[in-house]
């Protein structure tokens, strides 16, 4: 800080005290009226002109859940205008998205045995590689990407093999209850080739086990799926804002959480391991989940990993309490899941996983 004495006897800080004198004391003055930020939100054109962040239709993605043995969609009550699928519905699903401009879908299966392994996961005839190759005969330009995870196969709900279904038994070192990690690669391997057979262009392991990008690349590589893409699920946190989906993929953990192997809440530092650690095993895109609660985190990534495609899981307990919010008539829940999507991408999400994905398309399609 300069002296008063020094300052007063400088006749540059002197006229910038005058400069501030007439801007606050005989308004209209010379700074101010060429500082107004207004000039650019007077009109619908100019602030179309001037926004600093697009949100378009090619960054949506847009998850559908298909069943198993069912003929009619069947609504999700904890996800307001979402239902459970067929495959031949997923198929048509898929082609309307593709006709709103939607580029891309996400398959989530549930089957209708479960067993402790999830072998169904990996069936050839499976209800996600029915459903692969039902939109792609459909839609073949639709581009399909399957969630690779066991908590929709597994009796249990876990995320992998337990340690009490270890063979040929438990390792004594860990709790019965442990999700075991490299037991559980082995069937992310399966998982991932089964969907690649089937016609996905994209996996999306979603379990954060350590290791899961490299082992599904190698075992890709080797069965000659060297142009299947990776979307992992970098960064997902232990959320409570999964609830709605758990009963949409009928996926919630029997007994337990899963703390061991989601992350922290309160981390960020931890993100850019993370990422960081995906990034070298080889994914092609890295994914921050869920994404609202967690815009410092896209940004952070964003940041430090720039060269490739950031994805946000916007999630389903973002999606719902919006769609609640809207119907208790508290706010206008497509303005607002637009606005919450603007920020995502303005964070610095390339592309969002979205529910509401063909209502957003025909609101970008009707306003721009
Ligand atoms: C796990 C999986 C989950 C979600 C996507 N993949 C649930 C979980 O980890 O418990 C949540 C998606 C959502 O809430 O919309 N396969």
């Amino acid at each position: 800080m300069p002296s008063s004495r020094e300052s007063q006897s400088d006749p540059r800080s002197q006229a910038a005290r005058k400069t501030e004198q007439r801007a606050s004391q005989s308004l209209p003055g010379p700074a101010f009226s060429s500082h107004r930020p207004r000039r650019l939100r007077r009109t619908a054109g100019i602030r179309r002109m001037v926004r600093e962040t697009q949100l378009t239709v090619e960054h949506l993605i847009y998850p559908l859940f298909v069943e198993e043995g069912i003929s009619e969609a069947r609504p999700i009550d904890s996800m307001p205008g979402v239902s459970r699928l067929s495959p031949a519905i997923a198929a048509e699903k898929a082609a309307h998205a593709h006709e709103l401009g939607i580029p891309s879908v996400l398959l989530f299966g549930i089957p209708e045995h479960k067993d402790a392994r999830g072998s169904e996961s990996f069936a050839a005839d499976g209800v996600v590689q029915q459903a692969v190759r039902s939109i792609k005969e459909r839609v073949p330009e639709i581009v399909v990407i399957t969630d690779v995870c066991l908590c929709e196969y597994s009796d249990h709900g876990h995320c992998g093999v337990l340690n009490r279904d270890r063979e040929p038994h438990p390792n004594a070192s860990l709790p019965n209850d442990y999700l075991l990690n490299d037991e559980t690669l082995a069937v992310l391997q399966q998982i991932a080739l089964s969907h690649a057979g089937a016609g996905a262009e994209i996996v999306a392991p979603s379990g954060m086990i350590d290791g899961m990008v490299g082992a599904i690349r190698s075992t890709l590589d080797q069965h000659g799926f060297t142009e299947c893409s990776i979307m992992s699920y970098a960064i997902k946190y232990a959320s409570a804002f999964y609830g709605p989906f758990r009963e949409a993929a009928d996926g919630a953990p029997r007994f337990g959480d899963r703390r061991t192997h989601q992350m922290d809440p309160g981390n960020a530092r931890e993100a850019v391991r993370e990422a960081e650690l995906d990034r070298r095993e080889g994914a092609d895109f890295l994914m921050v989940k869920p994404a609202l609660a967690y815009l410092d985190v896209l940004y952070r990534i964003k940041t430090e990993i720039p060269e490739l495609p950031l994805v946000a899981y916007n999630v389903s307990g973002e999606f719902s309490m919006l769609r609640a919010a809207g119907d208790a008539g508290y706010l206008d829940a497509a303005a607002a899941q637009w606005e919450v999507l603007t920020a995502i991408r303005r964070a610095g999400a390339d592309l969002i996983i979205t529910y509401a994905a063909p209502e957003i398309a025909e609101m970008l399609l009707t306003h721009g």
